[in-house]
């Protein structure tokens, strides 16, 4: 009998990062494969599903305004219930850290099925940063039968939890599949998004791409963030900062208050994966609070400012691809205006490695469920 496998993804950055996962399930007979959305993003979950033309067997549709991490939790739990008794998954599958994927993880258990976590064992070590995702990911980490790690380091700090080896796998990141696969699509189609974009970039302008959402920047961290930009814009007014907005409110507010108005500014709506990718690409410079940002960005050659005090990717900082300028406006003005002074430097970073992977995680994870 065929086993059945089952995803269960529902913010952008996992539906991103498991969309090539999916895929490779879906191509071999002898798995039967389903996907369920929890919808905890709505819109910009729905604009990486129509990009990779995956269309979900359940849909729980939580999303609302300002939702807090309360109710995401209990609707998931409570909604994953019928879904898991309607398929009996033999094997579910969680992406990464958040709060559906804890969620997810613990109605999957309850159900008697397997879990197996994809992107697993990365560490801050602190419970509160990031904020929830750290403990998100060490609960699903307890949960899982399988581990999915992207690199040796995660592995290791698996094992350091007395996690057992045989269930550890070192796979890479999706997201390069994801990347590789996305890439060479942008290439061959025209896009609206796009166009809209070459509109909005004078080609002679050097463009320097934001994002943000982290909860723990939230409040007194993002009002930081917003005043180093502006510092940064009107000290550099032949450079064009491109910020696609996070659609949270926390975020929204904040962003739209202190950066609106600027005319090297354009504050925009999030883009669509392919669009996003092109814009990444047209970039000098990107400054994020992403984890995937800071994954895929390496393969562009873009270097990035990353805005946390600490992280759980830390083999981006080693292999020198990444600087951690926290949420201290001073230093994310120094730091950036240091790369845009120095070319060479920009240079080097843009020519290193990326430690995340080359692109064939998803046929590891394949080839290690068909022999378990
Ligand atoms: C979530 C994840 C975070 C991940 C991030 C990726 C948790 C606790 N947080 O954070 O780990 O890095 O997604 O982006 O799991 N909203 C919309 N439309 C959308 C998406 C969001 O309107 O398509 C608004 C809603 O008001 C929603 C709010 O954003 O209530 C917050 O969404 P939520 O998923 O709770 O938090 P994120 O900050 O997006
Ligand atoms: N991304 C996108 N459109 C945007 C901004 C980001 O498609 O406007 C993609 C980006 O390429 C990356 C992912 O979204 O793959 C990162 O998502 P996010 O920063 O929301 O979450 P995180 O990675 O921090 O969990």
């Amino acid at each position: 009998m065929n086993k059945k496998v089952l995803f269960v993804f529902g913010t952008r950055p996992e539906a991103i990062k498991m969309a090539p996962l999916v895929k490779a399930f879906q191509a071999v007979s002898e798995f039967e494969t389903k996907v369920c959305v929890t919808a905890q993003h709505r819109e910009m979950l729905d604009q990486v599903l129509e990009f990779f033309g995956i269309i979900p067997d359940f849909d729980l549709d939580i999303m609302e305004p300002s939702q807090t991490l309360n109710s995401i939790t209990a609707k998931i739990l409570l909604e994953m219930k019928s879904v898991l008794d309607v398929f009996k998954p033999d094997l579910v599958f969680v992406h990464g850290d958040t709060t559906t994927t804890m969620a997810a993880s613990i109605a999957a258990f309850y159900s008697g099925a397997k879990v197996g976590h994809i992107e697993a064992g990365l560490r801050t070590f602190n419970k509160h940063l990031p904020f929830p995702e750290e403990t998100n990911r060490r609960i699903t980490s307890v949960v899982a039968d399988y581990h999915f790690a992207p690199t040796q380091t995660s592995k290791e700090n698996l094992i350091r939890e007395r996690i057992a080896e045989d269930t550890i796998l070192i796979t890479g990141n999706t997201v390069i599949d994801a990347l590789l696969e996305s890439v060479a699509k942008v290439q061959q189609i025209t896009h609206p998004e796009i166009e809209r974009l070459k509109e909005l970039i004078n080609p002679e302008q050097q463009v320097i791409l934001i994002t943000g959402h982290r909860r723990e920047n939230h409040g007194a961290g993002f009002i930081n963030i917003c005043e180093a930009l502006k510092e940064i814009a009107l000290r550099n007014p032949e450079m064009l900062l491109v910020y696609p907005v996070h659609l949270n409110p926390n975020v929204q507010e904040p962003v739209n208050r202190i950066l609106g108005g600027i005319s090297n500014i354009k504050l925009i709506h999030p883009l669509s994966y392919p669009a996003f990718i092109w814009l990444m690409n047209r970039s000098k410079i990107i400054i994020t609070d992403s984890g995937g940002v800071q994954e895929e960005a390496p393969s562009l050659g873009k270097p990035v400012l990353v805005m946390r005090d600490s992280t759980e990717r830390p083999e981006a900082v080693l292999a020198g691809t990444v600087i951690l300028v926290g949420t201290d406006k001073d230093k994310i003005i120094k730091e950036t205006q240091d790369l845009i002074d120095n070319p060479s430097k920009m240079e080097r970073m843009s020519q290193l490695h990326n430690p995340y992977g080359d692109g064939k995680a998803c046929e590891r994870i394949v080839e290690f469920i068909k022999t378990t």
